[in-house]
């Protein structure tokens, strides 16, 4: 049952854009919506099955947390628009040749997220192929139809945005499987991003966190 379930859920899309949008005007932040004959500014319809039943409202663009208030304030004092699984997009070709069996959580890919205002990426790195790959996977262990890519693709694109965009600040979370020696120290200096890296030295005490 549990596998039958597991295969539905992969061949069945999660969340979708509908061709929709709030019918009545007045629509609000998730109120439910039908049509696509009126909608309010910076919202749009979106149906999500993990996440709501029917179709809503939701926020088509972020706010940016640094013109809203102004950056004096601490870095956890602030909330970053985050993807979970920002690497298993919808329809990213297989890259080991063997359809991938796993389900994906984001639409855009990492270039379009970070342009779209994420500055949170949550990554499963793992030990595949002998080297570090992003996998959707369980029980640490990447196959050939969980693997997304080799992890240095994703944090290329990090770098290449972080390049163009010097003042912006960008949150990696890690689910870390790999187990090679230095594995994952390897991949961020070969993709280039430690000029970017905020020195793990220079973070607070825990006891300074909620400062
Ligand atoms: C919104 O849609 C959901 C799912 O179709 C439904 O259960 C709910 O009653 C609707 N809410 C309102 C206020 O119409
Ligand atoms: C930043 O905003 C806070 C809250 O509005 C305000 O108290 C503070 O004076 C501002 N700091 C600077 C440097 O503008
Ligand atoms: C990301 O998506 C954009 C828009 O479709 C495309 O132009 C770009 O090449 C993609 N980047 C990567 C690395 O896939």
């Amino acid at each position: 049952m549990g596998s039958l379930l597991f295969l539905l859920l992969v061949i069945f899309p999660l969340c979708n854009d509908v061709a929709a949008y709030c019918s009545n005007g007045d629509c609000m932040l998730l109120n439910n919506c039908t049509s696509n004959d009126d909608y309010g500014a910076g919202l749009y319809c979106f149906s999500c099955t993990i996440g709501f039943s029917g179709s809503k409202c939701v926020r088509s663009s972020t706010t940016d947390q640094f013109k809203l208030i102004n950056n004096s304030l601490p870095f956890n004092k602030y909330a970053y628009l985050t993807t979970h699984n920002a690497f298993a997009i919808d329809g990213k070709t297989s890259q080991t040749g063997v359809p991938r069996v796993t389900i994906t959580n984001q639409e855009d890919n990492i270039t379009q997220q970070l342009h779209n205002g994420v500055r949170g990426l949550m990554l499963d790195m793992y030990d595949f192929d002998g080297d570090v790959w992003l996998c959707h996977s369980s029980q640490g262990q990447c196959h050939d139809y969980t693997a997304f890519e080799p992890a240095i693709n994703t944090l290329k694109e990090i770098e290449a945005f972080l390049s163009a965009n010097p003042s912006e600040i960008v949150t990696l979370i890690l689910e870390d499987y790999v187990h090679t020696q230095n594995g994952l120290k390897k991949v961020f200096s070969d993709s280039g991003l430690m000029k970017f890296w905020f020195p793990v030295t220079n973070m607070p005490e825990t006891a300074e966190i909620g400062l």
